[in-house]
């Protein structure tokens, strides 16, 4: 079966090779998909794709005219994705549920630690000769409060980390979850989470609910001068109301994997062009204010696991017309 594999870097090319099956034939192409590229998949029986490729209703029409039947996302997240559509052109979408929690709750705590104690800053300094410690000043993370919200598999794996460091833990969940209660973490709503964590953490899938869980108006919720971390998707957090935190001083300091409008910047090497986004510019120009491109998920283990699961999804859908992990209407209704 022909496979047209989206948004493929060197790295992606490498590891679904690796896993790759007999009959199989992955097409790599660089372009991300969208209205101009699907054309791409023309001939394919099934496309692969990641994070901020387009699959609103009118791409997933012309794939589906083309022949394609599988959708296999090279991701967890599936917000992108319009499962309404696909669920009447008869597409399937598959997603590879878990890859590495590790590497996104590993990549968090080394968001916090940097902005904690300004590594990013001392390390420039050092090199400049500067070895003065003004403006350095941390605090200890032991005794602190760590709020998560959506203490899922990822969830899960930071609070147990946070507790090593002696964190104090708060979670918001739809349910509890027993692993994170057997490390000492309290549940509460979304207003005490927001009112007593020294460090909140957010971990949540996008989804109608969570949009703009950080907004104008939940900002004077928030402890004054939280730590907000955000390694889930960019729209949970609406970045024009975290730059005005940030200069009232409700937010002390934001460490951001992931960003609204990132579909426009992550990924590409732009630093031979201008900078378009004002918004994100803003937010450059904050000293407490770590920003990385999406490389949460970004170790070797992660992207072997999501090469082998990319690959099992293709091949079961080849042999039972299923893929493994299917993304259903379910999902949308709540039920999965
Ligand atoms: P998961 O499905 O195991 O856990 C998500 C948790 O969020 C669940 O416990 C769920 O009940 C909870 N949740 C859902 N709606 C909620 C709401 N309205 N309020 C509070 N909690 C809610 O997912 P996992 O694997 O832990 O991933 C979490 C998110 O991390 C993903 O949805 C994805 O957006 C993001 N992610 C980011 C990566 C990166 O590279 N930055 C890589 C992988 C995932």
């Amino acid at each position: 079966m022909q496979v047209t594999v989206f948004s493929t870097k060197p790295y992606d090319r490498l590891f679904l090779d690796r896993s790759a099956s007999q009959g199989l034939d992955p097409q790599y192409c660089e372009s991300r998909l969208s209205l101009e590229t699907v054309t791409l998949a023309e001939g394919s029986g099934a496309i692969c794709a990641f994070v901020n490729d387009n699959l609103s209703e009118p791409v997933l029409e012309r794939l589906a005219g083309y022949g394609v039947r599988l959708v296999a996302l090279r991701s967890a997240g599936f917000n992108h994705v319009d499962l309404v559509a696909a669920d009447r052109l008869g597409l399937r979408i598959a997603r590879v549920p878990a890859y590495s929690p590790h590497a996104v709750a590993e990549h968090t705590i080394a968001i916090i630690l940097a902005l904690n104690r300004k590594i990013h800053r001392a390390y420039n300094r050092v090199r400049e000769g500067n070895f003065a410690l003004d403006g350095l000043l941390g605090f200890d993370l032991n005794g602190k409060t760590m709020g998560i919200i959506g203490t899922g598999k990822i969830g899960t794996v930071l609070a147990r980390i946070a507790a090593g460091f002696g964190c104090r833990l708060l979670g918001h969940d739809l349910k509890p979850n027993p692993d994170c209660e057997a490390l000492g973490m309290t549940y509460v709503d979304r207003e005490e989470i927001f009112r007593r964590s020294d460090i909140l953490s957010l971990n949540c899938p996008r989804t109608p609910d969570t949009h703009h869980l950080i907004r104008k108006d939940t900002l004077p919720l928030l402890k004054p001068g939280v730590m907000l971390i955000n390694t889930s998707r960019g729209a949970v957090i609406d970045a024009h109301a975290a730059i005005a935190g940030l200069k009232d001083g409700t937010i002390g300091s934001l460490g951001l994997d992931v960003y609204e409008e990132e579909a426009d910047l992550f990924f590409e090497d732009l630093s031979n062009t201008v900078l378009r986004d004002d918004v994100f510019a803003r937010l450059l120009t904050f000293p407490n204010v770590l920003i990385t491109g999406h490389q949460a998920f970004f170790t070797r283990e992660a992207l072997e696991a999501i090469a082998e699961t990319t690959i099992a999804n293709i091949d079961a859908f080849r042999s039972t017309g299923v893929p493994l992990h299917a993304v259903t209407m379910d999902f949308l209704a709540g039920r999965s």
